[in-house]
């Protein structure tokens, strides 16, 4: 049986927790709140999945976290505390391999070099919790694309917009975006950090389409300032690919109801993406040579992670399976990401030098 240890027993703690379960492994969640290990128990997976499962394990004590070498580590606490809390269970008990949540980290790009040394060193895999590119009705567009039938690609767009009242309606707690790091961009909240999901789906077909990735990046902004920070409530982009594929990615805190697609227009033919259709499906729409097809995918809550742990399952049996959640995909998004502020600050169109690491270096105004 597989070992899990979660970090974080707050929304995503709960669904990956519920879907590792599903699997038999055996899990332990660790949080720094002892209010929140109670509501994980007593109302957070009870009121999702109908009961409390009394074979997670929940823990105060990091002693306890470290007594152990688990299979999988998976990082559900706030983006500004991922790369801290990913380091000390590096540094502590590596596991064979480590979900980091989305978004990697804060735009500054502060430490990630040294968070891919440290896992080279412990042999650890990291991967980040890019969902959305392990679901079935992304594992079937990739399939349709291979087929080669919408020609070349012309242009490539992506929308998460959503407006965040699901988010604080899920965190009651919560008085407003100002109360947690979902209002400040600077410490990977905001409409780029918290919807980053449209950056990486976006990447996700450039490469599925062998277009590359992006190196030139041109934002505009809609910025929230107030007393304590700021954030920005709408995040848009317009990039180019090292092989020349051009597009613009849009994420929102403010569009009711939501809208969470992608559109690939080709010289022969189209391919659009969504997330929830409709009321409990994701689909795909496909048109070429005079003929569109739309595909239903029937889906719940839960199956937006089951792709990602069935994934990472066959990652923890064949260590040689190609991912697109690895830390390479992680970073490539969050490079973008910070290339969008500075573009936004300096109205200048940002080029990416991926030979400068990962770090503030490798944007070039
Ligand atoms: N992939 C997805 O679809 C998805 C969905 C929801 C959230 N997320 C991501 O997951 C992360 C967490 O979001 P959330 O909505 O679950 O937040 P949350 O506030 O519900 O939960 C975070 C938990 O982490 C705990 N925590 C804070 N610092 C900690 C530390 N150093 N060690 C251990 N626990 C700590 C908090 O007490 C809290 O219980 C964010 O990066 C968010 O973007 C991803």
């Amino acid at each position: 049986m597989k070992t899990v240890l979660i970090f974080g027993a707050g929304s995503i703690g709960n669904h990956l927790a519920y879907a590792c379960r599903n699997k038999g492994w055996a899990v332990t969640m660790f949080d720094i709140s002892s209010q929140a290990l109670k509501r994980t128990r007593e109302e957070i997976y009870p009121q999702r999945y109908g009961e409390w499962d009394s074979n997670i394990q929940l823990t105060q004590s990091k002693k306890d976290c470290w007594k152990k070498k688990y299979d999988l580590v998976i990082i559900g606490t706030p983006p500004d505390t991922h790369l801290p809390v990913a380091m000390e269970v590096l540094q502590n008990s590596p596991p064979q391999i480590m979900l980091i949540e989305k978004p990697l980290c804060p735009p500054d790009l502060d430490k990630c070099n040294e968070l891919l040394s440290l896992a080279a060193q412990t042999g650890t895999r990291l991967l980040v919790g890019y969902n959305h590119t392990l679901t079935k009705h992304t594992q079937k567009a990739g399939l349709l694309l291979k087929e080669k039938k919408i020609g070349k690609p012309l242009y490539l767009y992506a929308a998460f917009r959503e407006h965040w009242e699901g988010i604080f309606k899920a965190h009651p707690w919560l008085d407003g975006p100002q109360d947690s790091y979902l209002g400040y961009s600077s410490r990977g909240g905001g409409a780029g950090g918290e919807h980053s999901h449209a950056l990486n789906i976006w990447q996700h077909f450039a490469h599925l389409m062998g277009m590359g990735r992006i190196k030139e990046v041109a934002a505009m902004m809609d910025m929230v300032t107030f007393e304590t920070g700021a954030y920005d409530r709408v995040f848009q982009v317009n990039v180019r690919t090292e092989k020349g594929l051009i597009g613009h990615i849009v994420q929102d805190v403010i569009t009711r109801p939501p809208k969470k697609m992608l559109a690939l227009q080709g010289e022969d033919g189209f391919l659009e993406w969504y997330v929830n259709y409709n009321e409990g499906a994701d689909a795909l729409r496909y048109g070429h040579g005079g003929t569109v097809e739309e595909l239903l995918f029937p889906k719940t809550r839960p199956d937006d992670f089951k792709g990602e742990i069935d994934h990472i399952e066959d990652l923890l049996t064949k260590q040689t399976v190609e991912s697109p959640i690895s830390i390479e995909r992680g970073l490539e998004t969050m490079l973008v990401l910070a290339a969008a502020h500075l573009s936004h600050r300096t109205k200048k169109v940002i080029r990416i030098d991926y030979e400068a690491g990962y770090s503030a270096e490798a944007l070039v105004e």
